[in-house]
């Protein structure tokens, strides 16, 4: 029994350099993602921009305008508590996201 402790020690010492590895990893891996721009589906956003954005207005009312980044975002964020409001639940980040990407695009070309 004695004898066996040592080993046992080593087993636990390697087993939680291993565990750090292993999360270090993932840390990294998952910093890496976010670091990424995430580039935007820009055919899946049209579909989102004509589901969500049709349902008190024309599309040709966003897609008439031209405005840049901060102003499709100060809009589409105004549009979701609009949406909050009447339909129950904002427009997600990534579908609000997806819709700027969008609009700068194609709107007011
Ligand atoms: C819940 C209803 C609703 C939804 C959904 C909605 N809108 Fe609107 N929208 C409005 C109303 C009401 C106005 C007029 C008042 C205003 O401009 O704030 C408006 C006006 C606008 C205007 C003209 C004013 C401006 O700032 O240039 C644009 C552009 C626009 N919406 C874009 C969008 C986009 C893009 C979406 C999708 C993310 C969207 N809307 C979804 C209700 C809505």
């Amino acid at each position: 029994m004695k004898r066996l402790f040592p080993l046992g020690l080593a087993i636990l010492v390697l087993f939680a350099v291993a565990i750090t590895f292993v999360t270090m990893d993932i840390v990294r891996a998952s910093d890496a993602k976010e670091m990424a721009a995430e580039p935007v589906d820009l055919e899946a956003a049209k579909v989102t921009f004509e589901d969500v954005c049709s349902k008190c207005h024309a599309t040709s009312r966003p897609l008439g305008k031209k405005k840049d980044q901060a102003g499709w975002e100060s809009t589409v964020l105004r549009m979701s508590s609009y949406h909050e409001r009447q339909m129950g639940g904002p427009v997600s980040d990534d579908d609000q996201k997806a819709i700027v990407q969008y609009l700068l695009s194609v709107a007011g070309k």
